[in-house]
């Protein structure tokens, strides 16, 4: 299985970021949770990729505008979960809005935005190789050469590795595209000043900050 062989030669504390969607084989849904969890890859979250459209032909369920992003951990001795993300790349949410690309001429490529906010928010400051083994028109590698990375992709079409190619070449056209991406790594305040400064909300929050609308939502809530 590949996913395992990618597990093989990613190095300890090294991720791998999935990109799946949920199908459906003659009425059965399939789940990419279905196979990942029998793969050696730790699952540290499941993201959803929201691309607000996607091709709509039939009426079977609900229009699918997402997509599964899985980031997979390879733990570094018996350390699970690694080290936590930067606040800055942490107070992105789980849902990642980006629309599909529309000028690449590859049928399925990223937005650029997408490997940008992966690869910037694990590796941060600290330089390292990515990886792509299905890099298609090269997008995950002008992310991470814009960001500083080593970069290797594998592609079966000469065609699409000549485009990649010719893309990396350029990649300074791409720059404000990762730039826009990267100012949304921001952070006003740490998670540590929150905390300090008892900032939580929801049910976290104390008792006297609490709005009456949620308290009133809570009783409806353990009312049903
Ligand atoms: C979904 S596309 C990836 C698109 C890419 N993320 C981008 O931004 O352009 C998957 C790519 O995998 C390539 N591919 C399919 N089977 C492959 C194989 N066995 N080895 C290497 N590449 C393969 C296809 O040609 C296709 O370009």
């Amino acid at each position: 299985m590949v996913n395992n062989k990618l597990f093989r030669i990613t190095k300890p504390d090294g991720s791998f970021f999935y990109n799946h969607k949920i199908r459906w084989e003659r009425g059965k849904l399939l789940h990419p949770m279905d196979w990942l969890r029998k793969t050696k890859w730790v699952i540290r979250q499941e993201i959803i990729w929201d691309r607000m459209i996607a091709g709509n032909i039939r009426g079977w369920r609900f229009w699918q505008v997402e997509e599964r992003i899985y980031w997979l951990y390879k733990p570094k001795g018996k350390k699970l979960i690694g080290e936590e993300l930067k606040p800055k790349h942490a107070l992105l949410t789980s849902i990642w809005r980006f629309p599909p690309e529309q000028k690449n001429p590859h049928p399925a490529p990223f937005p650029l935005a997408l490997p940008i906010r992966a690869i910037y928010s694990i590796m941060d400051e600290k330089k390292g190789v990515v990886l792509d083994p299905y890099c298609g028109s090269g997008t995950t590698l002008v992310a991470a050469k814009i960001l500083g990375h080593g970069f290797i992709g594998i592609e079966i079409s000469k065609e699409y590795v000549k485009f990649a190619e010719d893309r990396l070449e350029n990649c300074k056209k791409e720059l404000r595209f990762a730039e826009e991406e990267m100012t949304k790594h921001i952070v006003m305040k740490t998670f540590k000043e929150r905390k300090e400064k008892g900032e939580f909300t929801g049910r976290y929050a104390p008792k006297e900050k609490r709005t009456k609308i949620f308290d009133e939502q809570k009783e409806l809530f353990l009312s049903v």
